[in-house]
């Protein structure tokens, strides 16, 4: 049966109007990283699926469409895991500012979102989600997702072990449930990622993330000196540069209020199937200890819960796998998953394990001036909890489900003695 002129030019019209839509442009999987100074700068990322990208406009009002000026124009952009990612880092911007944002392609104009640059004073307070592995079970994972816009936090340190098989397709279905995570009005949560043994490469990271440094370790800090974040790479050799960074970087941060390590592999796992990270032990487990300012260090990969006493190194009659309890002068080791992998039970508690248990869980941590707050919540009920704001962002939202195992649900640190302290670095050394 032929087809009449008019239903042709119909086909026609309707194959044209399907190709335009196909070929459209179309931004998604938008993203806010953090690095370096956050109370100053941050890069906003996306995959450009389609189209070319035009400018993208960053003010700290929210202006009307056509009032938008002053284009930001591409830092970076690459071909990667199935994404076109584009990168912007932006800078000089106002500490503890909100900054809306929207991106222009050749579509026109995309979806209005925000971030929050971090504040510029040691006295005001800043909280974080953290953990890692979100590997395999999605629908988990998305709990996890929906509930980090209501915690309303500074940033997200998310600790590696994103996919489970490094390639495209759960790049894609990851930042694809990471959309979770941005708030209904856009806001997003920056991000401070390190790598975990399921990235295959440190290009992942670099590439999808815009970490500033091509082997995955670096520094970022918050509100002036209040705090430094060291994130470090388990996945390349903790000798060499990476050592002499990690030296460099705590000795540069001696003066700030705290400094926080984070990691994939724990030092000393909770599951026994999981390998002793004996080269963390040896090279980053000394510097941590030099320092009076560096009470926590958290870890992920094993896909479980644990946190530690404070613990410092010692080969004791009292110490177990190298660590022994030190109230006044240890390090505290918190996390080890799991935001979706498959858990794992906790069988290998020590002697020095303040709590542990196989949960789906991240932590949930409050830094100011005066102590560290950390707790472990339980997102799995993330429908039941109750959007934190601005104005009440460091109160406990109503429906969290913290987990309180027969140590407490809190786990407060506060700063150490600092004299106390040195004295304990020379009697260690003898
Ligand atoms: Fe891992």
């Amino acid at each position: 049966m032929k087809n009449s002129p008019v239903e042709l030019k119909n086909i026609f019209l309707l194959s044209a109007l399907l190709l335009c839509f196909s070929m459209g442009a179309r931004t998604r999987f938008v993203r806010v990283m953090f690095s370096g100074n956050t109370s100053n700068s941050a890069t906003i990322i996306w995959d450009q699926q389609r189209g070319d990208f035009k400018g993208l406009y960053c003010d700290t009002v929210n202006p009307e469409r056509n009032q938008y000026k002053d284009a930001k124009l591409l830092t970076s952009s690459n071909t990667w895991k199935g994404m076109h990612t584009h990168c912007i880092r932006l800078k000089d911007l106002k500490a503890n500012t909100k900054y809306y944002f929207v991106i222009k392609d050749s579509e026109g104009f995309g979806s209005l979102y925000y971030f929050y640059t971090a504040p510029n004073s040691p006295n005001e307070s800043i909280s974080f989600i953290a953990g890692g592995d979100s590997r395999d079970n999605r629908p988990v994972r998305t709990k996890g997702n929906k509930l980090v816009p209501k915690l309303f936090a500074t940033a997200v340190l998310f600790n590696g072990d994103f996919i489970g098989l490094d390639n495209e397709k759960q790049w894609v279905e990851w930042f694809a449930d990471w959309e979770n995570t941005i708030a209904s009005d856009g806001r997003v949560t920056p991000m401070i990622v390190t790598r975990g043994n399921h990235e295959t490469s440190n290009k992942d990271l670099v590439k999808l993330f815009d970490v500033p440094n091509k082997k995955v370790y670096y520094s970022s800090t918050f509100c002036g000196d209040l705090l430094h974040i060291v994130s470090l790479n388990s996945e390349i050799h903790k000798a060499g540069r990476q050592k002499l960074f990690l030296k460099q970087a705590l000795a540069k941060h001696a003066d700030y209020q705290w400094q926080i390590a984070q990691y994939h592999r724990p030092v000393r796992p909770h599951v026994k199937a999981k390998k002793e990270m004996e080269t963390q032990y040896k090279h980053f487990v000394p510097f941590f200890e030099q320092y009076a300012n560096l009470p926590l260090c958290l870890e992920n990969d094993s896909h479980t819960f644990k946190v530690t006493w404070p613990i410092v190194s010692s080969n004791d009659a009292s110490s177990a796998e190298g660590f022994k309890r030190d109230d006044s002068n240890g390090i505290v080791y918190a996390g080890e998953g799991c935001w979706g992998a498959p858990l794992r039970d906790a069988d290998d508690a020590k002697i020095w394990t303040r709590d542990c248990g196989a949960v789906n869980q991240f932590n949930w941590i409050i830094v100011s001036k005066e102590k560290i707050q950390l707790r472990t919540v339980l997102y799995e009920n993330e429908a039941d909890v109750e959007s934190l704001s601005y104005t009440n962002r460091f109160s406990i939202p109503k429906g969290l489900a913290l987990y309180g195992p027969k140590n407490g649900e809190l786990i407060e640190i506060f700063p150490r003695n600092k004299e106390q302290f040195e004295q304990h670095l020379i009697k260690s050394k003898n």
